[in-house]
């Protein structure tokens, strides 16, 4: 079986080429394969000619994509376009990854996969733009949204928390009005190769158990690094200085509901994969 995964040198790529070992794996990251150069994708994908591609590419800069539009929409709508048509033409099955910020965030339950989007971001727009065109281009694509990403191969959340945990022993003020459910990209890029195996169309919500705040999160990754959780203070969203130029869903907890219904396993609770994440930043 032949795997073509996008956006292979990101942080999810990374730790999808690995989940994917026996398989033979075509890892095109942005230098080899820009995801909204339509020739470039279309002549990748026949040229390669995989059973199934992992769509991770994406523009992710979510405050940044709200001053270069154009950017975002090239990059994840049209581009997904590229990919799912690519798929199309030569019969690979496509796994394209999304993203919670196609919700609003004003539910007070979890999100299933056939509740209704409202993203509040160019970033969340754009990630749903390229939802329809893969779920609409691809034969039997399937779509996973997940949230909160942390992994080994990138800057994220809990990067940041375990360096501030080590510097000095100051308060570090985190937003504790914003809910969602951590995902580690390990376990994410475990369940991707499970999905895209059994060829599984449609929707489906894929993160770790255990919805928190960032506040919480940042507790958790203070103490699993051995620093004091108290150091961490609760701040709102109004109260972050600068403010973020994209409005965040402020509760966009994923029910992974397709999995659960399906009697398919779910992923662990996010502490697990936090601790051994930190561990690994700290060189344990
Ligand atoms: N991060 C999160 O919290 C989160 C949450 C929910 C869903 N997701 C989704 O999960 C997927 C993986 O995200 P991630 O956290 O791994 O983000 P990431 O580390 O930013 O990886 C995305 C990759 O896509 C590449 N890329 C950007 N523009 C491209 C283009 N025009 N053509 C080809 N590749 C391009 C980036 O390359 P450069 O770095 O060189 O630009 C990067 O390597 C994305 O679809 C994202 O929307 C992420």
């Amino acid at each position: 079986m032949k795997v073509l995964v996008t956006g292979a040198g990101g942080q999810l790529g990374r730790d999808l080429v690995a989940a994917f070992e026996g398989w033979e794996v075509v890892a095109a990251d942005r230098g080899r394969l820009d995801v909204g150069d339509r020739d470039q994708v279309l002549g990748a994908i026949t040229a390669t000619n995989p059973d199934v591609v992992v769509h991770a590419a994406a523009w992710t800069a979510v405050d940044a994509c709200e001053s270069d539009a154009d950017r975002a929409w090239r990059v994840n709508a049209l581009g997904t376009r590229h990919v799912a048509d690519g798929c199309a033409r030569v019969g690979a099955y496509l796994c394209a990854v999304s993203t919670d910020y196609v919700f609003d965030g004003t539910s007070a339950v979890p999100y299933t996969e056939w509740d209704a989007t409202n993203p509040l971001s160019v970033y969340g727009r754009s990630k749903l733009g390229g939802e329809r065109e893969a779920l609409g281009l691809a034969p039997g694509a399937s779509v996973v949204r997940t949230s909160w990403l942390c992994g080994a191969g990138g800057a994220n959340f809990v990067r940041t928390m375990v360096r501030l945990a080590a510097e000095g022993d100051g308060t570090v003020p985190v937003v504790d009005d914003q809910h969602g459910c951590p995902t580690f990209t390990a376990d994410l890029a475990g369940m991707l190769r499970r999905v895209a195996a059994a060829r599984l169309p449609g929707l489906f919500h894929v993160t770790n158990g255990g919805s928190t705040t960032w506040y919480g999160l940042a507790r958790e990754t203070f103490a699993a690094a051995g620093a004091d959780p108290d150091r961490v203070v609760p701040i709102t969203t109004a109260e972050l200085d600068p403010p973020r130029p994209a409005r965040r869903p402020p509760r966009s907890v994923l029910d992974n509901a397709a999995l659960r219904l399906s009697g398919l396993p779910l992923l662990p609770d996010h502490r697990e994969p936090l601790e051994r994440l930190v561990k690994e930043l700290l060189g344990g």
